[in-house]
C-alpha cells in the first residue's frame, strides 16, 4: 500500500478554496516549538521536505475534553509501509495548505502493477481469499492485461470496494462514518459525451431520491495512456452548481466561485439565461476528445428555498440552494489506475451551505444584510453581529431543507457521528487518517468534540485527489472549433436512447446488480428465484444463485439481494442454505460482540452464538437489543445508564437530521444492501418459514435496509399467489427505489407476471446427441453423485396385529460407503406404473414412449443484427425416454399447480371442462380447498377433464421435478461398509379425509415393492448435526417413535461395535420408543439383545392404541424418567436425540424444558439458557421428517389455521 505520511497540526482556520503560504502558529507550537504530529515519535530529528523515512510506531492521539488517549497504528501496519513524505519540517508546519491540484503521475506498468498488487491484495484480504488460487490468477491476469495494453480494467466488485475505500480514506470528510454505504455506477461501458452525460443524469435521480438523499459514485473509464490524451472528465466542479457572471462594475451575478467555469461554458456555445440562479450545463469529454456540454433537464434537480422559523423577511432574500452535492472534479486513484472522471455525492452538512456559500466574503456574502434586517450593530465587531446573523443563517438552511424534508446534518451531530467513527475506525482498522483542519466545522467549533480530538493526518490509497480543472489540461483537437450545442430534455433522452438501440439502453438501466439467492429442499424455492431472475433481468443486472453456490464473502459488495427460501427440519434452512446461513450468523455474532465490547458490556448477557440461532428462533431484533442494552444498563452503574440513554436520544435526534436517511447505529457491514425475503413454508409446521424470517431479521441487524417485509408463502394455502404478489411488489419497489422509470424494459419484464413462458411452440422434443444411461441421466438431471445398490432383504418389521406397514430394507452398494449414524439416504424413487400409463396415454405429439428423445426449449437472444432463434436442451431433463422421464424425472402425483392447470385448461377441448379447471385458477380458495380435499395426482386431473390432451413435451417441461426421498440410515459402516439399512413407513392413505382414493407415498411404496436383487440409486446426504459423541462413555437419550427409531438403530450397533473395540465402557443409552399397538414395536428382539449385552441400558415403549391399555405417548415416559434424565443432561453430559415427526419433536422439547425445570428446580429463563446451552454445546439434536404421519390431521386444522389468520388479518383468499 503506497502512500505518504503527512503531518497535521489542530488549529482553527478557514479552508480555503486558492492556495495560501502563511504560517499557522499553533498553541502547541508556540508551547514546544515542534508540530505536536511531526515530532520526535514519528520522525528522525532532521526531516527534510519529501524525505522518504520510515515510519516506526503506534502515534498517541488524545482527547482533549475527556482526557482519553488511543493510539493510531494504522500508518505502521499497512503492508508495504516503508516511506512517507511531508510538506512539514520541524520547523515549519504547511499543513493548512490546500493541496495543489495535479494532472496525475505519469505511471509505468510497473507502478501500476505495485499498486494494483497491493489493492489486490486488501480486496482478496476482505473477502477472506488472501493467496487463494482466485487471488493469484487475478494478480496473473492483470499482469497480462498491462503487459498487453499499458493499463487494466477493475472489476466492478472491486472497483466497489476501492470507491468505497477511498471514502473511508478521505481525510476531510467528516461524514464517513457511512462509508459502507455508498452506490457504485461503473460506466466502464460508455464511450461518449452523451452516455456520460445520461449516467451522470440517472446518478443525479438515483441520489437526489426525492430528497432523501443517497451516498453514490459514477465512475467512468480510468486513464489509459501515461500522457492523459485519452482521458474522460467532468468538467463542473460539482454537478450542480449556480453560473456566476462577473458585471462590468466587477460585481459577480450569481455564485462567484463559479465565474471561471461560466466562462468556459459560455466559450463552448452555452447561451445563459443570466439570472442569479442560473444551472449550469454539465461539460464531459469522453476518450479525450472535445467536450460537449449538456442542458441539465430541470425536472432532476431539486432545490431547497430558504425561509427562517421566526423571520419572514428571510424569504424575501430570495435565497436557494440545491438539495444534490456531488463533487465531479476529482481523480479517483484505485489499484494503480487513475479515475479521472467521476461523480461522488454524499449529503449536505449545514454549515457548508449556510457558512460557506452564503456567508463567505468570496462566495454570495449575504452576512451583512442579514444582519441589517436583524436590527443588529454592524459597525462594531464587539456586538458579534456576524455570529449572531451566521446562527441565524444556519437555522434558516436547517429549517429549510427539514421543512423539504430533504438530507441534511447539522454540524453538532456531524462532528458527534464522526467520533463514532473515529472509534470504529480505531478497533476495526488501527485508525483513521484525518485532517483535523477540514474535520472541525467552520462555527462553533469549540462546541464541538471534534475540535478536541488531536487527530494524525496521511494519506492512503485509494483515494479521491484534487486535478487540474479539465479546460487547463484539455489538448484541443481544432482549434477555434465550438463544439455543438446539445439541449435535450430528459424524456427526449429516453425517446432517443429507445431508437438508438435496444441493447445500449439495456446495458444503461443494468448496471444496477440484482442478486437473487435461494435455498431449497424440494426445488419448489429453485423455482420461484429463477423465475424472480427472469422478471429483474429485464431491468437489472439480476444473477440467481443457490446459496451453496454463492460466494457470501461478496455480500457486502450487493446492491439489491433478494432472497427466496423455505424451511426444513425443525425451522431450519434446508441444506444448500446451511453454510449461507453459518456465515451470516457468525457475521451477526461478531457486530455484536463489538458492540457489546463498545459498550463496554461484554458478559452481562449470553450472545446466541452461530450454532445457536441456527436452532433456534431466538434472534433478537435490533428493539430487544436496544431493550435490553438499557435493561443492562440499568442493573449497572446509574451514572452510565443515564449515559447511554443520553446518548441513545442524542442518536435518535441524529437519525431526524439526516432526514430519511438510515440511522447512525444502523451501519454495519450489510448497510449498503437493500433487500426483501420470500420464505416458503407450511403452516403446518411449528416454526412457520421460520429460516426465512430469520434471514429476513439477520440481514436487517447486519445493517441491510429492507425493502419490503417478509413475505411468507403457505404452502397450506395459496403459495403460488403469495408469491406472484411479492414478486409484482418487489419488482415495483426494487424500480422505484432505484429510480428507474416506466420504459420498455419495465413494461417487458411486467408482462412476466401473468404470461406462461412456455408455449407449444418453444418446447418441443428433439432428436438427443447421446443417450445416457439411467444413473447418469439422474445425476446430471439432480447434481448429485449416484450410488447403484441392490436388494439384499425386504421384510415387513411388524406383526400381524400391526395395522401399519413399516418395511426393513438391506441394500447392498456396489462400493465401499463413507457415512456415519445420524447420516440420511437419499434415493431416487420411481412413480407407479398405472398413474404413468393413464398420463402417458393422454399426450399428443408423441407416438412412440420408449424412444430416448431430448426435451428442448426455444431460446431468443438478441444481437446487433437482430434476434436469432435456437433450440437448446432442457437443463433438468436429460435424453431418455419419455416413459423415464414420467417415471422417474417428474412428480406427476403432487396436485398440479395452478400454472399447470391454466395450461391443462387451455389443452380442453370442451369449454365446461376448461371453465372447471378456470375456476380453480382464478379462485385460490376453491383451488386450496381442492387440492387439501382431493390431493389429486396429474392421472385424477385428467380423468376429471377427458377432453384434455396435453402436449407431451411443454407438459414435461411444466411439471416439477420429482425430488429424492430421504430415509434416516439404520445401519453403521463398522459393521459392513457396502450395507445401508433403512427402516421405511409406507404411506397409504385415502383422500377427501379416509372416504376417496387410495393414495400410495411415491417413494416409500415404491422401496416396498422393491424384490430382491432389484436395482436403485441412492447417494448419501451428510447429517453432522444428528452424529453420536466420539466418546463412547458418553450417555445418550434416544426419542424416537415410529420410524423415527431408524437411526437409532444405527446409534446402537455403532455402540455395539465399538464397545467391542474399546477398552472404555461404554455410556448408558435411554430409548425412548412409541408405537400404535405391540405389533408396531419394532426391532422389539434386537433391543432386547442389546438390554441383556448392556448397550441400551432402558428401552421403553409408549402405546398410543394398544386395545384394553390407557394411551400413553413418549412424551409420558420422558416424564416417568425425568430424574434420571435430567441428571444425565445437567450433570453427567448426555446427549439427547429426537427423530421423527416435526409436531412431536416440538412437544418433546417442551416437555424436556419441563421435566428439567422441576428436577433441576430451574427459573423459566434459567432452563431456556440451558436448552440454548445443549444446542450450543452440540448435545440437543433433532433429525425432523417432516409430518408424514398423522398428516391429514395436520393438515386440516393447520389449513384452518390459515385461512382464519388471514381473514382474521383482512387479507383476501382470493
Ligand atoms: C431427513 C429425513 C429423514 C427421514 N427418514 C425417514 C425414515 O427413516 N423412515 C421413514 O419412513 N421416513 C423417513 N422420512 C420421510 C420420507 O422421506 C418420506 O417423506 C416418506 O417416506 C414419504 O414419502 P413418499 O414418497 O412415500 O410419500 P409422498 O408421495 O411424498 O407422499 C407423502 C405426502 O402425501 C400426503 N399425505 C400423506 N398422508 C396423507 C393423508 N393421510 N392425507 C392426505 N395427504 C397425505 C402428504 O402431502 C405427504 O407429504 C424422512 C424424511 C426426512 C426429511
Ligand atoms: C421434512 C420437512 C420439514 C419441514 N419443516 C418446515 C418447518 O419447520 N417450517 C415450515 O414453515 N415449513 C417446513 N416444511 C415445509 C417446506 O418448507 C415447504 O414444503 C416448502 O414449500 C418447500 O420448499 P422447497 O421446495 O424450496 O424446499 C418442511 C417440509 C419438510 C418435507
Amino acid at each position: 500500500m503506497s502512500k505518504i505520511f503527512n503531518c497535521c497540526v489542530k488549529k482553527e482556520v478557514s479552508k480555503m478554496e486558492s492556495d495560501k503560504t502563511d504560517f499557522i502558529e499553533t498553541p502547541e507550537l508556540k508551547q514546544n516549538g515542534v508540530c505536536p504530529f511531526s515530532c520526535d515519535k514519528v520522525l528522525d530529528k532532521h526531516v527534510k521536505p519529501n524525505l522518504k523515512i520510515k515510519v516506526p510506531q503506534p502515534l498517541k492521539l488524545k482527547n482533549h475534553l475527556v482526557g482519553e488517549e488511543n493510539y493510531d497504528n494504522l500508518h505502521s501496519h499497512l503492508e508495504d509501509v516503508t516511506s512517507f513524505s511531508t510538506k512539514c519540517s520541524e520547523a515549519m508546519c504547511q499543513s493548512s495548505i490546500m493541496d495543489t491540484p495535479s494532472r496525475g503521475d505519469a505511471r509505468t506498468t510497473d507502478e501500476i502493477y505495485r499498486d494494483a498488487k497491493s489493492f489486490l491484495h486488501e480486496y482478496f484480504s476482505s473477502i477472506r481469499r488472501q493467496n487463494s488460487e482466485a487471488h493469484i490468477s487475478r494478480l496473473q491476469e492483470v499482469e497480462r492485461e498491462l503487459r498487453a495494453s499499458g493499463t487494466y480494467n477493475l472489476k466492478t466488485c472491486e472497483l466497489v470496494f476501492g470507491a468505497k475505500l477511498a471514502w473511508r480514506n478521505s481525510t476531510r470528510c467528516i461524514g464517513r462514518i457511512q462509508w459502507k454505504k455508498l452506490q457504485v455506477f461503473h460506466c466502464q461501458e460508455v464511450s461518449t459525451a452523451r452516455g456520460m452525460f445520461e449516467a451522470l443524469c440517472d446518478h443525479i435521480k438515483y441520489a437526489t431520491n426525492r430528497g432523501n438523499i443517497r451516498s453514490a459514485i459514477t465512475i467512468f473509464r480510468q486513464r489509459t495512456d501515461a500522457a492523459g490524451a485519452h482521458d474522460y472528465r467532468v468538467w463542473n466542479p460539482q454537478l450542480i452548481s449556480y453560473a456566476g457572471y462577473r458585471e462590468p462594475d466587477g460585481t459577480v451575478l450569481g455564485d462567484p466561485a463559479r465565474v471561471e467555469f461560466t466562462e468556459v461554458c459560455m466559450k463552448l456555445g452555452w447561451k445563459p439565461p443570466r439570472t442569479a440562479w442560473d444551472i449550469l450545463p454539465i461539460v464531459v469529454s469522453a476518450d479525450g476528445k472535445e467536450p460537449e456540454y449538456f442542458e441539465l433537464p430541470r425536472e432532476i434537480i431539486m432545490e431547497v428555498h430558504m425561509e427562517h422559523p421566526n423571520y419572514p423577511w428571510f424569504r424575501d432574500l430570495g435565497l436557494r440552494w440545491y438539495a444534490l452535492p456531488a463533487v465531479s472534479n476529482m481523480r479517483l486513484d484505485c489499484g494503480g489506475l487513475q479515475f479521472t472522471a467521476t461523480a461522488f455525492n454524499g449529503w449536505y452538512m449545514g454549515t457548508e451551505i449556510a457558512c460557506r456559500n452564503f456567508c463567505d466574503a468570496n462566495r454570495l456574502d449575504i452576512l451583512e444584510s442579514v444582519a441589517m434586517k436583524m436590527g443588529l450593530d454592524t459597525n462594531s465587531y464587539v456586538s458579534l453581529w456576524k455570529d449572531k446573523a451566521l446562527v441565524e443563517v444556519n437555522i434558516a438552511v436547517l429549517h429549510s431543507f427539514h421543512r423539504d424534508n430533504v438530507s441534511i446534518v447539522d454540524h453538532h451531530s456531524a462532528s458527534e457521528q464522526f467520533m463514532k467513527h473515529l472509534d470504529n475506525e480505531s478497533r476495526s482498522r488501527g485508525g483513521c487518517p484525518s485532517d483535523w483542519i477540514w474535520i472541525v466545522p467552520p462555527m462553533s467549533s469549540s462546541l464541538t468534540a471534534v475540535f478536541h480530538q488531536e487527530m494524525a493526518l496521511y494519506y492512503i490509497k485509494p483515494s479521491y485527489d484534487y486535478q487540474e480543472p479539465a479546460w487547463k489540461t484539455h489538448q484541443w483537437k481544432t482549434e477555434g472549433e465550438k463544439p455543438r450545442h446539445r439541449k435535450f430534455h430528459f424524456k427526449q433522452i429516453a425517446r432517443a436512447v429507445k431508437f438508438t438501440s435496444k441493447l445500449f439502453s439495456q446495458a444503461l438501466s443494468k448496471r444496477i446488480k440484482a442478486t437473487i439467492l435461494y435455498a431449497t429442499e424440494t426445488g419448489k424455492s429453485e423455482q420461484y428465484a429463477k423465475e424472480l431472475g427472469t422478471i429483474f433481468g429485464h431491468v437489472f443486472n439480476a444473477q440467481v444463485f443457490c446459496m451453496s453456490d454463492y460466494d457470501f464473502f461478496s455480500i457486502e459488495h450487493e446492491t439489491l439481494l433478494l432472497i427466496v427460501t423455505s424451511t426444513f427440519g425443525n425451522g431450519e434452512p434446508p441444506a444448500n442454505g446451511v453454510d449461507f446461513a453459518n456465515h451470516l450468523y457468525q457475521m451477526l455474532y461478531s457486530e455484536r460482540k463489538n458492540q457489546d465490547e463498545q459498550n463496554d458490556s461484554a458478559g452481562i448477557s449470553k450472545l446466541p452464538t452461530p450454532k445457536t440461532l441456527m436452532r433456534t428462533t431466538s434472534i433478537m431484533t435490533p428493539s430487544i437489543e436496544y431493550k435490553r442494552q438499557l435493561s443492562r444498563m440499568e442493573s449497572s452503574k446509574v451514572g452510565s445508564f443515564v449515559e447511554f440513554k443520553r446518548q441513545l436520544t442524542r442518536l435518535e435526534s441524529n437519525k431526524s437530521s439526516i432526514a430519511g436517511t438510515s440511522s447512525v447505529e444502523n451501519i454495519g457491514p450489510l448497510s449498503n444492501v437493500c433487500y426483501s425475503v420470500f420464505a416458503l413454508g407450511s403452516s403446518a409446521y411449528p416454526k412457520f418459514c421460520n429460516f426465512g424470517k430469520t434471514i429476513d431479521r439477520v440481514l436487517e441487524d447486519l445493517g441491510g435496509e429492507r425493502l419490503l417485509d417478509v413475505s411468507c408463502g403457505d404452502e397450506m394455502c395459496g403459495l403460488e399467489q403469495q408469491f406472484r404478489t411479492w414478486a409484482s411488489d418487489i419488482f415495483h419497489v426494487a424500480c422505484e427505489t432505484f429510480c428507474l422509470d416506466e420504459n420498455d424494459m419495465i413494461k417487458d419484464a411486467k408482462k412476466e407476471f401473468s404470461k406462461i413462458p412456455l408455449t407449444e411452440e418453444t418446447v418441443r422434443f428433439g432428436r438427443p446427441d447421446n443417450v445416457p444411461t439411467i444413473k447418469t441421466a439422474l445425476e446430471n438431471a439432480f447434481k448429485k453423485q449416484l450410488i447403484s445398490c441392490t436388494v439384499k432383504e425386504n421384510k415387513n418389521l411388524g406383526d400381524v396385529t400391526a395395522d401399519r406397514t413399516t418395511v426393513f430394507l438391506d441394500l447392498e452398494a456396489n462400493v465401499k460407503l463413507k457415512y456415519e449414524p445420524g447420516d440420511h439416504v437419499g434415493v431416487m424413487a420411481c412413480n407407479r406404473k398405472e398413474i404413468v400409463d393413464e398420463v402417458l396415454n393422454r399426450l399428443k405429439g408423441i407416438d412412440n414412449y420408449d424412444k430416448p428423445l431430448q426435451l428442448q426449449l426455444m431460446k431468443e437472444t438478441l444481437t446487433p443484427t437482430g434476434a436469432i432463434k435456437t433450440w437448446e436442451k432442457h437443463e433438468r431433463i436429460p435424453a431418455v425416454t419419455v416413459r423415464d422421464i414420467f417415471t422417474r424425472f417428474l412428480d406427476i402425483t403432487t396436485p398440479p399447480s395452478t400454472k399447470l392447470l391454466k395450461y391443462l385448461a387451455t389443452a380442453c377441448t370442451d369449454q365446461n371442462e376448461a371453465e372447471y379447471l378456470r375456476i380453480l385458477i382464478e379462485d385460490s380458495t376453491k383451488y386450496d380447498d381442492w387440492r387439501h380435499h382431493y390431493y389429486p395426482h396429474l392421472a385424477e386431473v385428467l380423468a376429471a377433464v377427458p377432453t384434455c390432451r396435453p402436449h407431451a413435451a411443454l407438459l414435461a417441461a411444466l411439471l416439477p421435478p420429482l425430488q429424492p426421498r430421504f430415509y434416516s440410515i439404520s445401519s453403521t459402516p463398522l459393521v459392513d461398509p457396502t450395507r445401508i439399512h433403512v427402516t421405511v413407513a409406507v404411506v397409504v392413505y385415502k383422500t377427501q379425509n379416509g372416504e376417496g382414493a387410495t393414495h400410495y407415498g411415491v417413494c416409500s411404496t415404491y422401496l416396498q415393492n422393491l424384490t430382491p436383487n432389484s436395482e436403485l440409486f441412492v447417494f448419501i446426504r451428510r447429517a453432522p448435526s444428528f452424529y453420536m459423541p466420539q466418546d463412547i462413555s458418553v450417555p445418550l437419550i434416544l426419542v424416537g417413535p415410529g420410524s423415527g427409531i431408524a437411526p437409532f438403530r444405527g446409534f446402537w450397533h455403532h455402540r455395539r461395535m465399538q464397545a467391542k473395540s474399546s477398552t472404555q465402557k461404554p455410556g448408558p443409552i435411554l430409548l425412548f420408543f412409541g408405537a400404535r399397538n405391540r405389533g408396531m414395536d419394532l426391532y422389539k428382539d434386537e433391543k432386547q439383545k442389546l438390554l441383556q449385552r448392556g448397550i441400551l441400558s432402558k428401552s421403553l415403549l409408549a402405546l398410543s392404541r394398544e386395545k384394553g391399555e390407557s394411551k400413553k405417548h413418549v412424551q409420558a415416559l420422558l416424564e416417568d424418567e425425568g430424574e434420571h434424565i435430567t441428571r444425565m443432561l445437567t450433570s453427567e453430559g448426555g446427549h439427547f436425540y429426537v427423530c421423527g415427526d416435526c409436531k412431536m419433536a416440538e412437544e418433546v422439547q417442551h416437555k424436556l424444558k419441563a421435566i428439567i425445570k422441576v428436577h433441576a428446580n430451574y427459573t423459566d429463563e434459567e432452563v431456556e439458557d440451558f436448552l440454548l446451552s445443549l444446542m450450543d454445546e452440540n448435545r440437543y439434536h433433532e433429525d425432523i421428517f417432516g409430518i408424514t404421519l398423522r398428516t391429514s390431521i395436520v393438515h386440516n386444522t393447520s389449513r384452518e389455521t390459515a385461512k382464519r389468520t388471514r381473514l382474521e388479518s383482512g387479507q383476501s383468499i382470493t
